[in-house]
């Protein structure tokens, strides 16, 4: 489960974090520049000061253009994972700089990117982000079209033997995490079906005991 914090309250950051750390094993920072998506967040310092307040595992997903001016300042503002766009330049020379400073790797897919171009870099990440929304905003509603794509890649995981976690985010809550996760996605972020809500800690238990139930299931099937 990761939370999104793009959802949470800004000036009461570390409170909201605490709210729902107990149902949290990934922190979600979704970073924009402006460029890369049409909408501007937050940077490094806020990832420092975060980490001040939380031992959790920072995942920071970078919409941003110019990924490689940051990543040794995220890595240093206390991030344990980064994710970068495959519609970026330097796909393999940014992940390996990753990993280099000690960051997990994932590495991202729009909605209307086919997920075939991620394919080659495999080998490279830790963690595949599959988008189910346009990247920008919160609160967007799940694209079904993107499940046959998630599937697909998490296929090819398989199929080469990869330890590559599948994450999926983007309108993700109680009901569609299931699909997502029946199609072999073990990482959900999810930011208004927790944070607007009246209880989010509930709300991200809810959605975890969902996928869990899906993947079990899975599990079960001879
Ligand atoms: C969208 C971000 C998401 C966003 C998801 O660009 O990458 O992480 O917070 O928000 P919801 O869960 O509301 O779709
Ligand atoms: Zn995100």
């Amino acid at each position: 489960m990761a939370p999104s914090i793009l959802s949470a309250d800004f000036g009461s950051l570390a409170a909201d974090i605490a709210r729902v750390s107990a149902a949290t094993d990934w922190l979600h920072i979704d970073v924009m520049d402006g460029h890369f998506v049409p909408n501007l967040t937050i940077g490094p310092p806020v990832v420092a000061s975060i980490r001040r307040h939380t031992g959790l595992f920072l995942d920071c997903h970078l919409m941003i253009s110019e990924p490689w001016r940051y990543l040794e300042a995220f890595a240093e503002a206390g991030a344990d994972a980064t994710s970068v766009h495959v519609e970026v330049d330097r796909t393999e020379q940014l992940l390996r700089e990753m990993r280099s400073l000690g960051l997990a790797a994932g590495l991202a897919v729009n909605p209307e990117t086919p997920v075939e171009e991620a394919f080659e870099f495999l080998e490279h990440i830790d963690y595949l982000l599959v988008m189910s929304v346009h990247p920008g905003f919160g609160g967007q509603s799940f694209m079904a079209e993107v499940v046959p794509k998630a599937a697909k890649a998490w296929g090819e995981i398989e199929r080469r033997g990869l330890e590559v976690t599948l994450q999926v985010d983007g309108g993700i809550d109680s009901h569609t995490v299931r699909e997502m996760a029946e199609a072999g996605a073990r990482c959900f972020v999810a930011g208004s079906a927790i944070f607007h809500t009246e209880d989010p800690l509930g709300a991200a238990r809810e959605i975890h005991e969902q996928a869990a139930e899906v993947v079990s299931a899975m599990e079960s099937r001879p």
